[in-house]
């Protein structure tokens, strides 16, 4: 509206692909749980640089639903790492003002973990300063399945017009119901690909891929990824205003 481009506010919602965890342990001779907790430790400066860069949500990819394709011994020790972390954070987090809130397929994931994550996000239900989101046994196709069959369900029962389904219907059945679409989405570690992260959710998100592994991401190249963001004329299918 009459705003300049290099005046774009903030992005309000930022989501992460946290990859290369695995290449930061090998670079160092280490097996890849070394990258993964080195990976974990590096989320919460990441947390807590988002209230003064202007970013109220935070959308974290921490296990797509491929990744159960890797071996037992890395799969278990993520869940593991899961498990300890969310133990370990939960302090921070509520003290913080940090809301949690994960998306994805509870139903594989183990139970002592599942009510961890249904605690955690209970525990800082009221919470506002910071929206953060965590994928965990997240894929984009997966969660647009999973929409379809709660939707379909609706439409069996007739309690939902098929003729009235739009985008708007199918996305209230998504489990980013309550989060606005990400309005950047960074990649760590050099590769330009999705990876079935928020496939509905980025149709207009602005990208930045950056060649840093994600347990060397700083709080500093975060602030300059968000500048630059600031900068990208988003047109949204229509001509530049
Ligand atoms: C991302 O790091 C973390 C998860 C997928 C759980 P990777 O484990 O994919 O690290 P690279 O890509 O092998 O280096
Ligand atoms: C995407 O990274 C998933 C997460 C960061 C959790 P991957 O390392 O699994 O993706 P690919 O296999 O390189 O596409
Ligand atoms: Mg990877």
């Amino acid at each position: 509206m009459g705003r300049h481009s290099n005046e774009r506010p903030a992005p309000e919602h930022v989501a992460i692909i946290m990859d290369g965890n695995g290449r930061w342990a090998q670079a160092r001779g280490k097996p890849r749980l070394f990258g993964h907790h080195a990976g974990a430790r590096r989320v919460r400066e990441i947390v807590e640089a988002c209230p003064d860069l202007g970013v109220k949500y935070l959308t974290i990819f921490a296990f797509s639903t491929e990744n159960w394709k890797r071996t037992q011994a890395e799969v278990s020790g993520l869940m593991r790492l899961f498990k300890r972390y969310l133990m370990s954070e939960t302090k921070e987090l509520i003290e913080a003002g940090v809301r949690v809130r994960f998306i994805g397929d509870r139903m594989k994931l183990e139970d002592t973990l599942v009510s961890l994550m249904d605690e955690l996000e209970l525990l800082t239900c009221e919470n506002d300063k910071v929206h953060l989101t965590v994928a965990l046994n997240y894929g984009g196709r997966d969660e647009v399945a999973r929409a379809t069959k709660r939707l379909s369900r609706e439409v069996a029962a007739g309690r939902l017009d098929p003729e009235a389904v739009n985008a708007e219907t199918l996305a209230r059945y998504l489990d980013t119901y309550v989060l606005p679409d990400p309005d950047l989405v960074i990649r760590t570690s050099g590769e330009a690909r999705i990876s079935n992260f928020l496939l509905w959710q980025s149709a207009y998100s602005e990208y930045e891929f950056v060649d840093t592994l994600w347990p060397d991401f700083t709080r500093e190249e975060f602030a300059r990824v968000i500048g630059g963001f600031s900068a990208r004329d988003r047109r949204y299918g229509a001509v530049p205003g």
